[in-house]
């Protein structure tokens, strides 16, 4: 999809006379968001957006980043604002995510794309959820009439993910860390969503054979200290049908659904 994104942009820089602008902001020094935001600019580059990464230390004031926010919100050169999350303590994330002019969120956090995305109207999608359904799309794994289990409810994976499931016609699910006899739920799915934030949370006694596996969890093990998923890869990749690893698989489509989101904004601003 990069690939292709990147062979449309001498088009698309001709059509409208030069090409999307993506700012990301990351405040502190958090080495998980350090490299997620790494991760945006490397593939903006890939794919001939242009990317403006602003550091801010830890101890900005909200009223400064609400400021800095509303600068860029009138910059007719920038056509999508990310604030990498989480935010320190002191900075309420709901006013930044809502300061965000809602045609430049895309992160599709802001309260007016995720009223839009419950009521079936047209705009920015989230860029994790999206990606797990283009990945299913592009898998070619029908998801009409399927039971689906979501297990997690956070505002940026298990709610709007299991509303894009619903709306693909899928029976969906939603469990959680409160969910009794989780198993026994979990068992039910022909496509498991998970995104936990625990390692080893789903293990191979909670799938069905032939289950699809779709891993959002990104956490460090606490054995080795590398990257590992919510899900016992090694011992339900045998049985699961199709999974998703962690590192490489829902992370990378996340930030290919970004440049898409920001291919899309800059068009519709640039109509
Ligand atoms: N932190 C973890 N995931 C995300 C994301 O998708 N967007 C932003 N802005 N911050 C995040």
């Amino acid at each position: 999809m990069k690939a292709e994104m990147a062979e449309n942009m001498p088009k698309l820089i001709e059509e409208y006379g030069r090409a999307p602008h993506l700012v990301v902001i990351l405040v502190g020094d958090n080495p998980a968001s350090v490299s997620y935001v790494t991760g945006k600019a490397k593939a903006s580059e890939a794919v001939g957006i242009k990317n403006t990464t602003i550091r801010k230390p830890a101890d900005i004031t909200e009223a400064e980043l609400l400021g800095l926010i509303e600068e860029l919100n009138a910059d007719d050169s920038v056509d999508g604002i990310l604030v990498q999350l989480p935010l320190p303590k002191h900075i309420s994330e709901a006013k930044v995510i809502a300061t965000i002019s809602q045609e430049k969120d895309v992160d599709g956090f802001h309260p007016l794309n995720v009223a839009a995305l419950w009521q079936k109207q047209p705009c920015t999608v989230a860029c994790t959820p999206l990606g797990v359904i283009k990945m299913l799309k592009e898998a070619g794994i029908e998801i009409a009439g399927k039971r689906a289990v979501v297990v997690g409810r956070s505002n940026i994976v298990g709610l709007p993910v299991s509303k894009l499931l619903l709306d693909e016609n899928a029976t969906v699910t939603m469990a959680h860390s409160r969910t009794a006899n989780l198993a026994e739920i979990t068992r039910q799915a022909e496509i498991l969503v998970v995104a936990v934030g625990r390692p080893r949370m789903i293990t191979a006694d909670m799938v069905a054979p032939g289950a699809v596996v779709i891993d959002v969890g990104v956490n460090r093990d606490p054995e080795t200290g590398k990257l590992c998923g919510d899900v016992d890869f090694a011992n339900i990749e045998p049985i699961a049908s199709v999974i998703t690893p962690v590192p490489g698989g829902v992370g990378p489509m996340t930030i290919t659904m970004l440049m898409q989101n920001t291919i899309d904004c800059f068009k519709a601003r640039c109509k």
